[in-house]
């Protein structure tokens, strides 16, 4: 089973930095999952919220601000002292630092209706950097998967499902081809994971930080896993 490492290795390092990203490749994590915004000069940010309070107690919108306004921010304080100074990464500067046999899982926050062109300009940074063998696109805004795949008929995807009922999930997945039901903890079921293996799809479970609940899904049959801590691949 594939065990992705959530927003770096999260548990050790502040979630969604260099810092993150390093560790979980020191620990030889085959597979890294990250969260996408977009700056007021289109810079791609990589953080999870929409703005910046809790990692580094800034307010503002990511989408409201230009990246020199927050690219000096310390975004590592609040997870430990030892990280002060750690800085936004940009999704250029992770692939800058990814080794090509590391499976990148971008997860777009929001699509064109948040941030203009964000889908274009993830289309176009993985091309850049030849990356599209070995880069998921993921999202919980389906409108923004649609729009990726109008851009790249082969681009990977990975459709985040959210509240969406199983039914519309499997219909949208088959138009736009995803290749991942990507799904919490808390959702999947046995008869989840059968119609998606039954078409074809992999599923890829979100957040499981233990071996109880990793062992469970194991069972269950489901492919990979998000989770924090990449040694769960190693953990008895
Ligand atoms: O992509 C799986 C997971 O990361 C989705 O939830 O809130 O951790 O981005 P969240
Ligand atoms: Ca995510």
């Amino acid at each position: 089973m594939l065990v992705i490492a959530h927003r770096g290795a999260s548990g050790h390092a502040p979630e969604n930095t260099m810092a993150a990203f390093l560790r979980a490749l020191a620990m030889g994590a085959p597979a890294i999952e990250l969260d996408v915004h977009q700056t007021l000069d289109h810079q791609l940010v990589v953080a999870h919220d929409d703005d910046l309070k809790r990692c580094g107690r800034d307010r503002r919108r990511l989408k409201n601000v230009h990246w020199e306004d927050v690219s000096t921010l310390d975004v590592g304080s609040w997870f430990d002292k030892d990280f002060a100074g750690e800085r936004l990464p940009r999704l250029e500067d992770v692939y800058d630092i990814l080794p090509k046999n590391v499976e990148l899982h971008v997860e777009i926050k929001r699509g064109s209706s948040v941030y203009p062109g964000i889908e274009e300009r993830v289309v176009d940074l993985i091309h850049k950097r030849n990356a599209s063998a070995r880069t998921l696109v993921s999202s919980f805004d389906h409108a923004a998967l649609y729009s990726v795949r109008s851009l790249d008929e082969k681009i990977r995807l990975g459709y985040l499902m959210g509240l969406t009922t199983l039914q519309t999930a499997l219909r949208e997945m088959k138009d736009i081809d995803a290749e991942s039901l990507n799904i919490s903890a808390r959702q999947v079921t046995a008869r989840i994971v059968k119609a998606a293996h039954e078409r074809g799809r992999r599923v890829l479970v979100y957040t499981v930080n233990t071996p109880a609940e990793r062992d469970k899904l194991v069972k269950l049959g489901v492919d990979g896993i998000f989770c924090n801590y990449p040694e769960l691949n190693l953990w008895r």
